[in-house]
């Protein structure tokens, strides 16, 4: 497959940002460009024919054909059965923007989704939601509304942890007044003919007699599956909405005793055996 390399990296914040990523870094960004270009050859390829979207029984037959499960955090799993990489050490006191620069990267989906509910005039709150609403997919991805949401929580406004609870079930239901549509994106990873479990239906019920129902909505509504080659992302724009919503522990995190602190741990040393 081709790369346009002007392309990628422009799509991740030009030459200098590339030049300070490490090794793992651009090896996974490298590897979450060519999915999406192949994405969109495979939709282009299709010549205007509907995309065939698998059924839920065909995604099953696909779990014993991996050594990993699906649900694996990013961290622990190597590229398409490749071998993991050394991974570089967090700082001894490590902020958000470390753990962005070492365990989320490149982390372009939550960097363009925060973008978005920027640029759409979002409140602060919602705009660190985006921001973080997905970096919990690094350490595991299975209901990682409720993971992430618990990660964060120590450190972010409540209604910014309401939303990342929440934007997960939320995800399933179209909500046609506020924009958001049911994502082909799931069609193709939970199968057309998926039904959320139970949990996640009754989850819905309470979201949407409550008050904050909006919070998490408004995730769903920022959150792009669309990778944009030609958007510029960095973290630098979101710095003083860190600055004044996260409440950085001067301990580093992970080291200051919070009820999340083992997963920032766990995320800082993924390699140990115990
Ligand atoms: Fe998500
Ligand atoms: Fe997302």
């Amino acid at each position: 497959m081709e790369i346009d390399r002007r392309a990628f990296i422009a799509s991740l914040g030009g030459a200098a940002a590339v030049a300070a990523m490490d090794h793992e870094a651009k090896a996974e960004a490298l590897e979450h460009y060519m999915e999406e270009q192949l994405d969109e050859q495979v939709a282009a390829n299709q010549g205007g024919q509907p995309e065939k979207f698998p059924t839920v029984a065909e995604i099953e037959a696909q779990i014993e054909t991996r050594p990993f499960r699906r649900g694996t955090g990013s961290v622990f799993t190597g590229q398409r059965g490749q071998n993991v990489k050394k991974i570089t050490p967090m700082p001894d006191q490590p902020t958000l923007k470390d753990f962005f620069e070492l365990r989320f990267a490149p982390a372009n989906h939550v960097l363009q989704s925060a973008t978005r509910a920027m640029k759409t005039g979002m409140s602060e709150e919602i705009i660190l939601a985006c921001l973080l609403h997905d970096c919990v997919l690094s350490l595991i991805k299975p209901d990682h509304g409720w993971w992430g949401a618990q990660l964060f929580e120590p450190y972010i406004p409540e209604k910014s942890a309401f939303a990342i609870r929440y934007h997960q079930t939320l995800r399933f239901f179209p909500d046609e007044q506020a924009g958001y549509e049911y994502p082909d994106q799931y069609y193709r990873i939970f199968g057309h003919d998926y039904t959320p479990p139970q949990y996640i239906q009754d989850t819905y019920k309470m979201l949407k007699n409550h008050k904050w129902y909006m919070e998490p909505r408004l995730v769903t509504v920022n959150d792009l599956y669309a990778f944009d080659p030609n958007a510029k992302v960095s973290i630098e724009p979101f710095t003083d909405i860190i600055g004044r919503h996260f409440k950085q522990p001067k301990e580093g995190l992970g080291y200051d005793n919070s009820p999340s602190a083992h997963m920032w741990r766990t995320l800082a040393r993924p390699d140990n055996p115990l």
